[in-house]
């Protein structure tokens, strides 16, 4: 079977699961309440009710020795169901980068990292050494650069395969983000690489570019990325690092970006995107992962509670209150719901109607079987994540780039961790 082939028989595999579970992923838990929990089976809150709250926490974050435990969880419609998931995203998660890490951070070009850009940075380093030793370009465009950390390592760390320095240039539309680079760079030493503050959906790159050139992006946001990706085609672009994030940023019709998949489409979605953009899966045992857990399930509780009055008073429709700050979930409910209700003009609600309310039993009980339905849906990110992957992949191939698509960190540090290489 052709690499196109594979990758098309991917996309069919994952888009053909996703489907049967539309209604589940494709809005809030939320959004249609209380048709909700018409569309979620009966089973699904009533098979994670008995879970304790770490056991829910384990589940959430795919915690491995929970996964790989006994527990009866698993023997239920409900365990199953998400072992089937786990179970496709293996068989379909782009290989590890084979690294031989032979490169190390000098401690000077430690400074200013914070440890997860650090782990990232230095995951990258055989990689982006691979690339550019491949590669005759004399420039490098770091798009969506922010501070520079990149275009920095790059501009100090790796030639081209004829042994030329590569002339860097970090580009961001945030000119904070670049002099705040620029201030902590300068104190400490000789900077290599240019700034240019630029939006790149309006940079023509070409009209700046002495040569042929390469663009890296590490995290590059919504539709960024797709920007990347098409600088290839018709451009001097010659090959593109890409690894991109936050997928809620993209325009809908960049989901579908592939001729294959406008073929053979999923009907995406803003919460769609948002799910695979939140995918994560963390490492066991972290206290503060547990503390996030807790924090996710208070807002969740308070927001839904909200909601249920929403609804009582006929705005069924109203889809965002907009956020307040974490210590407002830890205040009594009634002092939360009083300052969002007063914004839709809703004046008959008293402290202690909203407290009774709230702590009745069987609000109680229907927000726990929100909670558990979205703790479900929550386990289809990591899918629908990878079929945007496999969608960028089938639209390089398309083009007839060269493709190589790959695992670059462990997720469980950086969960965006999808590394692509183009070249023409
Ligand atoms: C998630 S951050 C990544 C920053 C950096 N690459 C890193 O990994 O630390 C994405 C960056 O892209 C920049 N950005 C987003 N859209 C852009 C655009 N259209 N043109 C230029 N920069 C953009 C943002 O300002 C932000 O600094």
């Amino acid at each position: 079977m052709s690499k196109k082939e594979i990758i098309k028989k991917g996309y069919l595999d994952i888009k053909n699961f996703l489907m049967s579970y539309q209604k589940i992923w494709e809005k809030e838990v939320i959004d249609s309440y209380p048709q909700a929990f018409l569309e979620y089976p009966n089973e699904w809150p009533r098979d994670l009710e008995n879970l304790s709250f770490d056991d829910l926490e384990k589940l959430d974050s795919r915690c491995q020795e929970f996964f790989l435990g006994t527990h009866s969880f698993f023997q239920s419609s409900t365990g199953k169901l998400i072992k089937q998931i786990e179970d496709l995203e293996k068989k379909w998660a782009p290989p590890h980068y084979n690294h031989q890490n032979n490169l190390e951070l000098k401690m000077a070009d430690m400074l200013f990292l914070k440890p997860k850009k650090k782990y990232e940075i230095e995951q990258l380093l055989t990689p982006l050494q691979d690339f550019f030793s491949d590669l005759e370009v004399t420039s490098a465009y770091d798009l969506g650069g922010g501070v520079g950390h990149l275009s920095r390592i790059i501009s100090e760390y790796f030639k081209t395969g004829k042994n030329q320095t590569i002339k860097v240039t970090s580009i961001d539309i945030n000119s904070d983000f670049q002099k705040s680079g620029e201030k902590k760079w300068k104190k400490f030493k000789k900077v290599n690489f240019n700034y240019l503050n630029a939006d790149l959906n309006t940079l023509d790159i070409d009209a700046i570019a002495e040569h042929n050139y390469a663009t890296v992006g590490l995290h590059t946001c919504g539709e960024l990325a797709i920007s990347q990706m098409r600088l290839m085609k018709n451009s001097k672009a010659m090959a593109c690092f890409n690894v991109p994030c936050c997928y809620q940023h993209l325009k809908i019709e960049s989901a579908n970006l592939s001729r294959f998949a406008k073929e053979n489409p999923l009907p995406w979605t803003i919460n769609a995107l948002t799910l695979a953009a939140k995918a994560h899966y963390r490492e066991a045992d972290n206290p503060k992962h547990k503390k996030s857990f807790q924090d996710k399930w208070q807002v969740k509780n308070y927001r839904y509670a909200l909601q249920m009055i929403l609804c009582k008073h006929h705005l069924n429709h109203i889809s965002t209150v907009g956020e307040a700050p974490m210590k407002d979930y830890y205040q009594p409910f009634a002092d939360y719901a009083l300052a969002k209700l007063k914004q839709f003009k809703i004046t008959n609600e008293t402290h202690r109607s909203l407290e009774i309310f709230y702590s009745s039993e069987a609000t109680q009980s229907r927000l726990k079987e929100l909670f558990l339905c979205n703790i479900i849906r929550w386990q289809f990110g990591r899918l629908l994540e990878l079929l945007i992957i496999y969608d960028r992949h089938l639209w390089a191939l398309e083009q007839n780039f060269k493709v190589d698509c790959f695992s670059v960190f462990n997720e469980r540090i950086s969960p965006r961790n999808t590394a692509f290489i183009l070249k023409k």
